[in-house]
């Protein structure tokens, strides 16, 4: 069983795979934490990410691995940095990274060994049309960009003011993952589109849910 979602940042797709790992005993493997793992490497040591030279002479020392143990963790050359990457300037340098070749070709060769071994629900931007192109259950979440920021702004706990600081960081990022060159965010064909301006969270899960239940009754 796999399923994949595909979406913009701050559409929700982690707090929902998370939710179908758990309801339907899936491993949930967050493929952007991977792209963050890498911008935090360049960031903590001051390497020139936009350099594709320095970029693919360092990714040689960048190991990510999967540790599964009572659910599954990813380390950063054996570090735990989990709390160190939700930060906006690790997703902003992330998402500069994830322009590249090298970085994709690095992380998607991880990525779809993982898919091949295990059952999982994995979130990113070319799951469907990448990782896991056979996945049983293929999700597209979308929502427009003031709402993502509201419903971001409200998560992390943002006085109002910055409103117009997340929200271009959100179009930002939305225009990168875009249009960049090398696997870009897009819908498939087969892809189920989940469009959730006007619904909260467990109207988003039931949803989600009925449509994975129905996959599996055939
Ligand atoms: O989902 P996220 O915001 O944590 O992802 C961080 C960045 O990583 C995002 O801007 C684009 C990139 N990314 C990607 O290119 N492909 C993926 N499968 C997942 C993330």
């Amino acid at each position: 069983m796999k399923v994949a979602i595909d979406g913009p940042s701050g559409v929700g797709k982690s707090t929902l795979a998370k939710a179908i790992a758990n309801e339907f005993n899936l491993i949930y493997l967050d493929t952007g934490a991977m792209y963050r793992m890498i911008g935090l490497y360049f960031l903590e040591n001051n390497l020139d990410y936009e350099c594709k030279e320095e970029v693919i002479k360092n990714l040689r020392n960048i190991h990510i691995d999967l540790v599964i143990d009572n659910g599954i963790k990813l380390l950063l050359n054996g570090r735990d940095v989990e709390s160190l990457i939700r930060t906006h300037e690790v997703a902003g340098i992330s998402s500069i990274l994830a322009q590249q070749k090298e970085v994709r070709e690095k992380l998607t060769a991880l990525q779809k060994d993982i898919a091949s071994k295990y059952n999982v629900v994995m979130d990113g931007r070319d799951i469907a049309s990448n990782i896991i192109p056979d996945a049983d259950v293929k999700l597209y979440l979308e929502a427009d960009a003031i709402v993502r920021t509201k419903r971001r702004m409200k998560e992390l706990e943002i006085p109002s003011k910055e409103f117009d600081f997340i929200y271009n960081k959100i179009l930002e990022r939305d225009k990168q993952d875009l249009n960049r060159e090398f696997d870009p965010l897009c819908i498939v064909q087969d892809a189920i589109v989940v469009n959730t301006d006007n619904m909260n969270f467990e109207q988003v899960k039931q949803k989600v849910f009925e449509i994975i239940k129905s996959k599996i009754a055939g």
